[in-house]
Formats: C-alpha cells, structure tokens, sequence
C-alpha cells in the first residue's frame, strides 16, 4: 500500500459509518461466498479421485458418482453465487441512497457562499458519480476480501494437502506482483482525480446548455459550445484511455508470475511423477487448484487497483461533508419575535469576495408598517442589503436589527418566515402553478391560493393555462412569460403572509399595462406591513415614505420624494437620469 494513497483511511470510514448496520446481513452474504469458495476447492480436490480412480485404477463405481458430485457441487456453487450476489447488491444500492440523502441534507444546510463557490456540475457528479463509488467500493472489499480470497485460501489448502513442499515454492512469487502493483496504484490514483474533474466538466456545460439553449440559438454560440463540449469529452476520452492503459499493466505483470509458477509445477510434479513413481491424481488436483486460483488471484491483484479510484471518488465526496454546515447551527438560536417590523442596518459593511466592498458601513432604518424605497445606480448594493436581510450572507461587521433583534442572534428559519421576498429575477420550481405558490407552506387551503392569485391579478392567466392551477411552468417556468412569473411570485408572496416584505423590482421593461397590473398588486401585498422595495420605476418611489438612496454600499440621502426633489442633491440627479421624461410629465 503506498503511504500517500487514501484508500486506507477512506475504506476504515466507510466501514465505520456502514458497516455495523450490515453486518447481520454481510454474514448471511460471507456464508454463500464461502460456499462458493467451499465447492470450487472441492472440484479441484476431486480431481485426484478422477486420474487415479478412473483413469489409473478404471473404477467404474468412480464413474458413476464421480460426476454426479461434480455436477452437484457447480450448482451449488451457480446457486450460492446469485444469492451472495444479491445480497451484496441491495447492501450497495442502500449504502449509495443513504450516502445521497445524506449529502443532499448537507448541502441544503450550508450557505449561498457555498454553492456560489462550486459549479452545479461540480456538485451534481458528487451526488451523482461519487455517491456510486461508495457502493463499488463496498462491494469491491465484499467480493475480494470475501468469495475471492476465501476461495483462494481454500484451495490453497487443497494444493498444500496435495504437495506441501511445492505450495511453499509458491508463495515466493508473491512479493514480486505485490511490488509492482504498488507502483501501479500511485498512476492510478493520479488519473482517477482527473478523470472527475473532466467529467464535472461536461456535466457542467450540458446544464449551461439546456438552461441557456435560447441564448445559445439567437446569438449563434452552437460553434463554440460544440468545441467547448468536445474538448470536456475528449478530456474525459484521453483520461479513459489512460486509466485503461495503466491497469492493463497488471496483466503482463501477471501472467508473468502465473506462468513461472505453473512452469515451476509442472517441471517439478512431472520429475516426482516420472523419477518416483507417485501417482498423477495428486498432481492433477495440485495443478487444477493452481489454475482455479488463477481467476480470483487476477481479480484480486486488480483489486487495489479499483479500490484507489473509488477511493479518490469517495474523498470528494467526504470533502463536502466535512464541510462545516454553516445553517446548521444558527438554527439553535432564539426564535426572532416580530411585534412592529421595524427593520435597521448599523454600520453594516460587507464583501463577497474579500478585496472588494460592497457595503460600507451602510445605515438606514426602514419604520414598522412603512414603505421604505432603497434606489440608486445599478450595482451600488440594493440587492446585497436583501441578500444580508435574509442571512443569506453574513456582514463582516456591523448589525441589522429587527425590532431591536439582532438577526445575527435569532433562528435562520423564524428569519426567514418573517419575510416574503418578491425577487428581481423569479425562480420557479418544475412543477405545477399550484405547487409553486404554496412551495414550503403547511395547510393551505384552495380557496387561500385563489385568493392570492386573484391579489396579484394572477388568477385570470392561470385559469386560461391548459390545466388551470395544475398546469406544469416548466424548467425554471419557461414555459411563462416574464410578467406571468412576475405575477406567480407576488401571488407567493401574498400567500406567505409574512410582516414583513421585500420588494426587488425587475429592471426588464414590462408593457405599461402588465406593469399597472403589477403594480396595483404589489400596493395591495404591502398595505399596513414593513416593505422595503428596491425600486426602478418612478410610481413606486413616489408612493414611498422613506427613500434611501444608496451610492457605492453607502446612504447618501434620505427623506420622501419631495424633501428630496427640493434638496436636489443626488436623488434628485438619479431621478432626472433614471425617470426622464417621465419624471417632467408627473
Ligand atoms: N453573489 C455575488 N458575488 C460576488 N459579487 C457580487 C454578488 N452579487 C453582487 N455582487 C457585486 O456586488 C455589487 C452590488 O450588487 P447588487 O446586486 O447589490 O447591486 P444592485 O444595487 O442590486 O444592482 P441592480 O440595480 O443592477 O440590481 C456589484 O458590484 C456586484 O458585482
Ligand atoms: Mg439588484
């Protein structure tokens, strides 16, 4: 074993956390392979009764039950080996679901940062791929370490009964395959990481594909995609070849010492047969033995092998369930009490990545039950306040209060009921409409998600969908139109019925009478709650009470649309280069 292979540690934390489970059942599994192993060490014994009782002496009782055994034992053998088979199967299949369930759980506790650090590709082939590796590896040490090597030892021991002396000859090829095959497994290990990579790789390009594939058709980019796609195949390819290339060495290395011994066997047994007079049954069972062990030795010769390249998969997989659940404990905290809804940044600064600020020490206060309008230029950090509102990201220092709570103190989750979030670019679930309205939420009523729709002017298209509430939106709703899923998600909204509500316009341009719709709905969501609305159009910052206007992470002025028409500072500039025309005709 080299030092710096992981299969060791990998396999003793496997086996911890899945093997006392099974243990019951891999014994029921280990007593059919050792049936297994049993017969096929008796065929070979049998072989000296075939040459010396039917060939030599030509017992014809011999020939009469001398098949009969023979014929028994390799049923058995067929029978034991299906049993085992299966039995090792259902291990594995429960082994791979229990390991995804448990990643999946894992991932879903920890942060945006995240997912945002690793590509969907890469996290769909640790699920996916990696989570089978455990399964391969588990059967790999069940059938090697189990059927092959019992079945090796056992006709071992048929071979030393038969010639003691020529058995220890044996033994010393050994050594010589073990060293090479050390060699080997550092190649292996090297190729099996990057094999991964390349195939996180396609994966990675495929989802960009399916989810982009308008993009892909109006801007042409088939070319390049098509080049982008084969090189990650073609990577995969190269590394295929070269895995395969570096375990067939096993064979020459192989056939090599299997042939010095059976040279060794014959040239040896042959001398005691033809010098000694010794009869050739013993001989022919020695030799039938040493053929038999052929086949698992090779299997298992190849085994570390394989268990290196599961290894390297299974590692990945531990590396993100090791990960420290960042959710996970913040879900012990006290659970946030909103009485008023009064919403407060102090001093908050952030950056997502760590050389760049986004917010610098941003304060405002958004009053209970008030309508507070954050605008300012694209990027200055309107959207970031939300993402750090809802602790999707954490501030590096300052705090936000609600209602003299700090959020940083109170449970993830009763955060997050407080807010209902309508966002500037929607996300739909696959499913039906209904099931996206209600998403997480506990006994609603029919009547409740009608009334919802009907508040967000939502009811009246979805009733025109080929099945009403229970017509599919397709991947990511695409199979809705930009102000239909609009619409869906203030209708989420109002059925959340949360004190508080977070409003991310959409920049996209809707038609004047879409946006009417909207923006009737959206007066009606926010009526007597704390709603923070980032705002791009001029109707909505006019009916704020507060507006905030945000510059570079920081506020740089604060009062209602006419104080700061009249200061005409900033807000006053952003609202003659953002509004227009449309801000002389009102
Ligand atoms: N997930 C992210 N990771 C890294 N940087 C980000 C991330 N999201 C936003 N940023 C950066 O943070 C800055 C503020 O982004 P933010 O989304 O808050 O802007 P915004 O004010 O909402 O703009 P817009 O009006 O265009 O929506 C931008 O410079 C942006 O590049
Ligand atoms: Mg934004």
């Amino acid at each position: 074993m080299t030092s710096d292979a992981p299969v060791w540690p990998v396999v003793k934390r496997l086996f911890g956390e899945h093997a006392r489970e099974y243990i019951p059942r891999y014994a029921v599994a280990f007593f059919f392979m050792a049936i297994v192993a049993g017969s096929t060490a008796l065929t070979a014994w049998l072989m000296r009764d075939v040459i010396n009782d039917v060939f030599v002496k030509q017992d014809r009782q011999a020939l009469t039950w001398l098949p009969l055994v023979i014929a028994g034992l390799f049923m058995a053998k067929g029978f034991a080996a299906y049993i085992q088979e299966v039995l090792l199967s259902r291990i594995g299949n429960q082994i791979v679901a229990h390991m995804q369930k448990r990643l999946y759980d894992h991932m879903l506790r920890m942060d945006v940062k995240f997912f945002q650090e690793r590509s969907s590709g890469e996290l769909i082939t640790r699920m996916s791929t990696n989570a089978q590796a455990a399964r391969e590896m588990m059967n790999l040490l069940a059938v090697g370490l189990g059927r092959d090597l019992l079945t090796v030892i056992s006709l071992f021991v048929v071979m030393a009964l038969q010639d003691p002396l020529l058995s220890c000859v044996l033994i010393v090829v050994g050594p010589g395959a073990a060293y090479g095959m050390r060699q080997l497994s550092r190649r292996v290990k090297k190729v099996a990481g990057s094999e991964v990579n390349s195939m996180i790789q396609v994966v990675s390009t495929m989802r960009e594909t399916t989810q982009g594939i308008r993009i892909i058709k109006s801007f042409q980019l088939e070319d390049k995609m098509r080049e982008q796609m084969a090189a990650c195949i073609e990577a995969v390819q190269r590394l295929n070849n070269k895995m395969v290339a570096v375990k067939a060495r096993v064979n020459p290395l192989l056939e090599a010492a299997a042939g010095l011994a059976i040279a060794a066997a014959v040239a040896y047994a042959g001398w005691r047969t033809i010098s000694h007079g010794q009869s050739p049954g013993e001989f022919f069972a020695f030799i039938a033995a040493l053929l038999m062990a052929g086949e698992p030795l090779r299997r298992l010769s190849r085994l570390q092998l394989q268990l290196v390249t599961c290894a390297v998969q299974i590692k990945m997989l531990y590396d993100v369930l090791d990960t420290p659940a960042v959710e996970a404990e913040a879900q012990a905290k006290p659970q946030l009490v909103v009485r008023r809804g009064e919403v407060r940044f102090d001093k908050t600064s952030f950056a997502y990545t760590d050389n760049t600020p986004v917010l610098n020490e941003l304060s405002f206060t958004a009053p209970a039950g008030k309508t507070t309008a954050l605008v300012g230029l694209s990027g200055s950090g309107k959207t970031t306040v939300f993402n750090l509102l809802q602790d999707l990201w954490r501030p590096s220092s300052g705090a936000i209060y609600i209602d003299n709570q700090s959020i940083a103190d109170v449970s993830l989750s009763s955060l997050r009921r407080q807010m209902a979030l309508v966002s500037q670019d929607v996300f739909m679930f696959e499913g039906t409409v209904r099931e996206n309205l209600v998403g997480a939420l506990k006994d609603v009523s029919e009547d409740a998600v009608i009334a919802a729709a009907r508040a967000a002017h939502a009811d009246e298209f979805i009733r025109r969908l080929p099945q009403g509430y229970d017509t599919p939106v397709g991947e990511l709703g695409g199979r809705l139109s930009g102000g239909q899923r609009q619409r869906l998600s203030i209708a989420r909204a109002f059925l959340k019925d949360a004190p508080i509500i977070l409003l991310d316009e959409p920049t996209s341009a809707l038609d004047s009478e879409t946006e009417r719709i909207i923006q009737t709905a959206l007066q009606s969501l926010t009526g007597g709650r704390t709603t923070i609305v980032i705002a791009h159009r001029l109707a909505t910052v006019a009916q704020a009470d507060v507006i905030h206007v945000l510059d570079q992470g920081r506020v740089v002025e604060s009062g209602n649309q006419a104080e700061l028409l009249r200061r005409d500072g900033r807000y006053a500039r952003l609202h003659r280069l953002q509004f227009g025309d449309l801000a002389a005709q009102s």
